[in-house]
C-alpha cells in the first residue's frame, strides 16, 4: 500500500522534470549532500544548449562516468570470506559430472572461484536484467565503507532479500544498473582464458552505456562485433515503429581469439564428381571497384576448348589459345572491364582440375566457374533466422514443463548453441552467470550430445567400411581415444534463488525459486537430450545405412556394437550437475578476527569450524581455496577408521576426522598425494602437528601438509 508523503512537492525535482522535458541530454545522476545518488542538471551543458558559442568547461572529456563507479571498482578488488556448501540431494550424478550449478549473488560466486578458474573459462555468456525499467537488480550500497562493505560481503546470507524493482523514477536508476554490472564484468574477466570471449545480450536500453563500460574492462580494440539480433518478426499495430532486435556484444579478451570454423553436416551440394559434392562459383569478380584499370594483372583471357564437355557440361580450358577453341575475357559490367580474382599463376595450378568453363546463360559464350567443395560457412552480425527467436525459447522451454510457463523471456537454445559452435572447443569450460532458466546448460549438453553422435556416426561407419582389413583392429583403437575427446564442454551457472511471484504458475507449482526451476529445467533437458537422440540415432542409421549397418539402438546393438562399446555416446555425455550454494565461511569468527575474542573465551573453542559444517563442506573451501577445479572427482574412501577425500587421484588428499592417529598419516603418505589437509583441531598439540609433518617428510617428502 502507499504512503502519504505528508510533505509539500519538492519543486527542485519538477523543475528538474521540465528541464528534461525540453533539454533531456543536460540531465544526469549525481550525489546529494547526504551521498544519495539523484538526478540532477549538468549546468554546463545546460549553458551549453543556451548559448550560440562555446562554452569553455575545464573537466571535458570523453568518457562515461556515474555515482558509484569509483565504489564498484572498489568492491571488485576487495577479498570476501564466503564459500560454497556442495549439496548432493539437488544434484543429478554428483561423483561424476564436471558440470556446476551454483546457488547466489553472482558477484560473490565470481569471487569466490576467482582462484580455481582463473583464466580457464573459455566463453562466457550472460544475459544480464536489460534494466527495463521494472527489472529487479541486486542493490548495493555504496556509502558504505570499506570495512562495512568487507563485514557485508563476509556475511549477508539473504541473497533473495536484496533485490530491489529499478524503476526509471529512481534517481540512481542507471548508476545502479552500472554499478551492478560493472564490478562482475571486471571480476568475471580474470576467469576467462586468454583466448576467451564473452558474449553479452541486451537491448536499446543500456545497450550504449554497457559498450562503454566493456570498452573499459576489455578494451575499445577488443570488441569483436555486435550481433544484432532479429528476436521478434512480428511488429505490432501500436505505432509507427516496432522495435523488433536486441543486440549481443562479443568482447575478447586478449587478441588471442579466433571465431570456430563453423561447419555445415548437412550441406547438400549442386553437382558430384568422383571426389564428392562442389558448387560452382564464377571466377569473375563481380565488385567494379575492383577493375582492369586498378587490377591489371587480373584481367587476362582463358581458352575454352568447346568440344571437350564431362558429365557436369563444364568445358576443358587453358591459358595458351589452340586451333577452334574460344577466348574468355571477365565479362564488362556497367561499361567497366571488370576482372577474376584470381591471377594468372593459381589459375594455372588449377586449371581443370578446380577451374573450368560453363556455358553462360543468358548469352553467348562462356562463364570461367570453380569448382567450391567446403563444407564451412560464415555467419554475419545480422540474425534473423526463426530458430533463434524469443518465441522459441518459451516454447522450448514450456515443452519441458508439461507446455506450462515458468519463465519468462528464456532465450532460445539453438541461439547459445550457435554461439558456442563459434566460440568453444569440444573440452572448453562454459560460464554464463545470469543463469535463469539455464538454457546456457541445456544448450551445451544438447551440444555436446550432436558433436558426440555424430563423431560416433562417422566412426561407425568407417568402422564397417573397415572391417575385415587387417588395419580394422588399429582404426578401433584410434577412434576410441579421439571419441573420448568429443562432446566434453562442461558448464558453470550461476544464478540468484530470486523468489518466484507467489500468483505465478512456477510458485503454484512448486518451484519457490528461480534456481529451482533452472535446476530442473537441466535435469528435464538431459534426460530429453538422451531419448531425443536415441531415435533420431536410430532413425539416421536406419535411413542412411539401410541393412548393412545396425542401428546402435537396434535390438541387435550387444552383438553388433559388443567391440565397440567405447564409442557409446550416452556414457560419453555428461547431463549431470553439481550443485553448490553459496554460504558464510565455514570458519568461526577467532579464525578471521582473533584480536577480538578475549583470552578465556579462546579456551571455550573447542574447534575453529563451524559446528553445523560438515567433512563435505570443508572438503570444498579447501579445494577453492587451494585453487582447484570444483569438478574433480573426489573420492571418498575409508582408509583405517576414517574417511578420506582423494581428489583427482593424488592431487590432494583430506582427512576431517578428529583423531588422527599415525597409523592414517602413514597410509596417506604411502598414496603420496601432492597436498594433504587435516584439521587443527584433529591434533591433541603442537607436537603431534610437528611429529605428522616429520613424518611426511621422510614417507612423501613431495607432499605439502596443511591444516584448517
Ligand atoms: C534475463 S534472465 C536470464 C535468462 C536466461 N538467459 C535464460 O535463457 O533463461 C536474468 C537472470 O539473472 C538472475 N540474476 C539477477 N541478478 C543476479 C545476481 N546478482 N546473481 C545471480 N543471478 C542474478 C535473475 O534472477 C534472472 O533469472
Amino acid at each position: 500500500m502507499d504512503k502519504l508523503k505528508m510533505q509539500t512537492p519538492d519543486l527542485t525535482d519538477k523543475n528538474i522534470e521540465q528541464i528534461a522535458q525540453l533539454f533531456p541530454n543536460v540531465i544526469t545522476e549525481t550525489r546529494d549532500e547526504n551521498g544519495v545518488v539523484k538526478k540532477a542538471v549538468d549546468f554546463d551543458l545546460l549553458k551549453q544548449a543556451l548559448s550560440k558559442t562555446l562554452v569553455e568547461d575545464d573537466n571535458e572529456r570523453y568518457r562515461l562516468d556515474w555515482p558509484g563507479e569509483k565504489a564498484s571498482l572498489l568492491k571488485a578488488n576487495i577479498p570476501i570470506t564466503k564459500t560454497l556448501r556442495p549439496c548432493r540431494e539437488e544434484s543429478v550424478n554428483f561423483d561424476t559430472t564436471e558440470n556446476l550449478y551454483i546457488e547466489g549473488d553472482n558477484f560473490e560466486v565470481l569471487k569466490i572461484l576467482q582462484e580455481s578458474y582463473l583464466g580457464k573459462v573459455k566463453m562466457i555468456y550472460i544475459d544480464p536484467p536489460y534494466n527495463t525499467g521494472n527489472d529487479f537488480i541486486y542493490k548495493d550500497d555504496f556509502k558504505k565503507s570499506k570495512e562495512e562493505y568487507e563485514e557485508e560481503l563476509g556475511t549477508t546470507d539473504e541473497e533473495g532479500g536484496k533485490l530491489f524493482r529499478n524503476t526509471d523514477s529512481n534517481g540512481r536508476f542507471h548508476s545502479d544498473w552500472l554499478s551492478m554490472m560493472y564490478e562482475r564484468l571486471i571480476v568475471a574477466r580474470d576467469l576467462l582464458k586468454d583466448d576467451g570471449v564473452i558474449f553479452i545480450s541486451i537491448d536499446d536500453g543500456e545497450q550504449d552505456n554497457l559498450k562503454k563500460i566493456c570498452d573499459e574492462i576489455y578494451g575499445e580494440g577488443n570488441l569483436l562485433n555486435t550481433i544484432c539480433l532479429e528476436n521478434d518478426s512480428r511488429a505490432r499495430p501500436y505505432g509507427s515503429l516496432a522495435t523488433t532486435h536486441e543486440y549481443i556484444l562479443v568482447y575478447s579478451k586478449y587478441q588471442d581469439f579466433i571465431y570456430e570454423i563453423l561447419e555445415d553436416t548437412e550441406k547438400e551440394f549442386n553437382d558430384k564428381d568422383d571426389k564428392g559434392g562442389f558448387d560452382l562459383y564464377e571466377l569473375r569478380n563481380r565488385n567494379i571497384t575492383f577493375n582492369v584499370e586498378n587490377r591489371p594483372n587480373l584481367y587476362y583471357p582463358f581458352y575454352v576448348n568447346p568440344n571437350n564437355m564431362d558429365e557436369n557440361k563444364l568445358f576443358e580450358i587453358s591459358l595458351v589459345n589452340k586451333q577452334g577453341w574460344v577466348e574468355v575475357y571477365p565479362q564488362e559490367s556497367q561499361g567497366i572491364k571488370t576482372v577474376w580474382r584470381w591471377g594468372k599463376e593459381k589459375a594455372a595450378n588449377n586449371l581443370n582440375t578446380v577451374l573450368f568453363a560453363k556455358e553462360a546463360k543468358n548469352e553467348a559464350g562462356y562463364q570461367i566457374v570453380k569448382k567450391y567443395r567446403a563444407v564451412t560457412y560464415t555467419l554475419n552480425t545480422i540474425w534473423n533466422d526463426k530458430e533463434i527467436k524469443t518465441d522459441r525459447g518459451t516454447l522450448e522451454t514450456k515443452a519441458l514443463f508439461d507446455n506450462k510457463k515458468y519463465f519468462d523471456f528464456p532465450k532460445p537454445v539453438d541461439l547459445i548453441k550457435r554461439l558456442l559452435k563459434i566460440s568453444t572447443k569440444s573440452d572448453s569450460v562454459i560460464l554464463d552467470f545470469f543463469s535463469g532458466s539455464a538454457t546456457t546448460a541445456h544448450a551445451v549438453m544438447q551440444l555436446n550430445a550432436e558433436e558426440l553422435m555424430e563423431e560416433f556416426a562417422t566412426k561407425n561407419t568407417k568402422k564397417h567400411e573397415n572391417e575385415g582389413n587387417a588395419d580394422s583392429e588399429k582404426f578401433r583403437d584410434l577412434s576410441c581415444v579421439s571419441w573420448q575427446k568429443k562432446g566434453k564442454r562442461k558448464f558453470i551457472m550461476v544464478q540468484l534463488p530470486e523468489k518466484t511471484d507467489e500468483n505465478s504458475e512456477a510458485y503454484k507449482a512448486g518451484y519457490k525459486t528461480i534456481a529451482e526451476i533452472g535446476k530442473e529445467r537441466i535435469r528435464r533437458a538431459g534426460k530429453k537430450i538422451l531419448e531425443e537422440l536415441a531415435t533420431k540415432n536410430t532413425k539416421k542409421h536406419e535411413k542412411e545405412e539401410g541393412k548393412s549397418q545396425k542401428s546402435l539402438f537396434s535390438e541387435n546393438k550387444e552383438e553388433t556394437f559388443s567391440d565397440l562399446s567405447c564409442l557409446s555416446w550416452q556414457k560419453n555425455l555428461d547431463i549431470g550437475f553439481r550443485v553448490y550454494k553459496t554460504a558464510d565461511t565455514n570458519m568461526k569468527d577467532v579464525f578471521y578476527h582473533p584480536a577480538k575474542l578475549k583470552q578465556e573465551e579462546l579456551f571455550k573453542l573447542e574447534s575453529n569450524i563451524k559446528e553445523d559444517r560438515t567433512p563435505e563442506d570443508l572438503l570444498t573451501q579447501v579445494i577453492l581455496d587451494l585453487g582447484l577445479e570444483l569438478s574433480l572427482p573426489v573420492e571418498t574412501k575409508k582408509m583405517l577408521e576414517n574417511t578420506v577425500f582423494i581428489v583427482q587421484t593424488n592431487a590432494l588428499v583430506a582427512c576431517f576426522d578428529n583423531d588422527i592417529d599415525f597409523k592414517i598419516v602413514d597410509s596417506i603418505a604411502a598414496l603420496k598425494p601432492f597436498k594433504v589437509v587435516f584439521k587443527d583441531a584433529s591434533f591433541k598439540d603442537d607436537k603431534d602437528r610437528i611429529n605428522v609433518e616429520e613424518r611426511f617428510k621422510r614417507l612423501s617428502p613431495e607432499t605439502k601438509v596443511t591444516v584448517i
